[in-house]
């Protein structure tokens, strides 16, 4: 870590939240990262909206205590679209920038009136997601698509898994519509994890779309709360975290060094699996 330099933590329940570390890395590599993947309660789709809450209170506690952050990024849409207000409740003087279903740019860009919500099936029952959809998308129509097994699966990629195609094809299947002769232009990627599989997004849609990821938009928010002028101090190397306090196996860290992190025992948070 460098004296003076912002330390942003970027959260996530696993590794999903890379995709918005490469964004904010290209915002502001001035900023100290450290990065916390709460693998021990990985995925947090599946976790009640009671009990989900509740663990990101206690991760958040811990990470405030162990780490100082300047300011948070929830880098997971499962938590941001529920936790933030407790957080930001809890926390009145540390910033927080969530990861929001970009749901109003996907509409505003779509021809067609007909896009998809990818996420998981936590994020996809969410009221606040609802209101998304209510608010600025109702010029089109919004298919809600929950997967529990994509982000799983992104998690797998990274450690070197091959890809099961067909497994990708079955759960994206739903986000393609036709109706009247039009059929869906716009697929929201509501899930940090989902870009780790862009390629083979891609690649097995039955038809081109626009994939919308919301990182740049979290960057440049990043960067506004921060202000000040960007760094110059490209290719510093940030902290990785897992709450489990597992080192990642070596393959592992060699992909994880490639995106400017290395696993930092002494910088755990020990905390047990939820
Ligand atoms: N990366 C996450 C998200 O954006 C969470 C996936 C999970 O833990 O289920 O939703």
């Amino acid at each position: 870590m460098s004296a003076g330099a912002p330390r942003a933590v970027v959260f996530d329940s696993g590794l999903g939240g890379l995709t918005v570390l490469g964004a904010i890395r290209a915002a502001r590599p001035d900023v100290d990262i450290v990065y916390v993947a709460d693998d021990a309660a990985f995925p947090y789709g599946r976790l009640s909206e009671a009990a989900l809450i509740a663990r990101v209170n206690t991760v958040m506690a811990r990470i405030v205590a162990c780490h100082r952050p300047g300011v948070v990024v929830i880098a997971c849409s499962t938590a941001s679209t529920l936790a933030l207000p407790h957080l930001r409740s809890a926390y009145p003087d540390l910033p927080f920038v969530g990861v929001v279903p970009a749901i109003k740019p996907a509409a505003k860009a779509s021809r067609s009136g007909l896009i998809s919500v990818l996420a998981t099936r936590g994020t996809v029952a969410r009221d606040y997601t609802h209101a998304l959809v209510r608010e600025h998308a109702a010029d089109c129509e919004v298919t809600l698509v929950g997967s529990p097994v994509l982000a799983p699966l992104a998690e797998g990629f990274l450690r070197g898994e091959k890809l099961d195609d067909e497994a990708i094809a079955r759960e994206i299947a739903p986000c393609f519509v036709t109706k009247d002769g039009r059929r869906t232009d716009r697929v929201v990627l509501a899930c940090t994890h989902f870009p780790l599989l862009i390629e083979a997004l891609e690649r097995l849609a039955p038809w081109p779309v626009a994939y919308v990821d919301p990182a740049p938009a979290i960057a440049r928010r990043l960067d506004f709360l921060l202000g000040g002028a960007a760094g110059t101090a490209a290719g510093r190397t940030g902290a990785l975290v897992f709450s489990s306090g597992r080192p990642p196996p070596p393959r592992l860290q060699k992909t994880l060094l490639r995106y400017g992190l290395e696993f930092t025992p002494t910088a755990a948070i020990g905390l047990e699996t939820a």
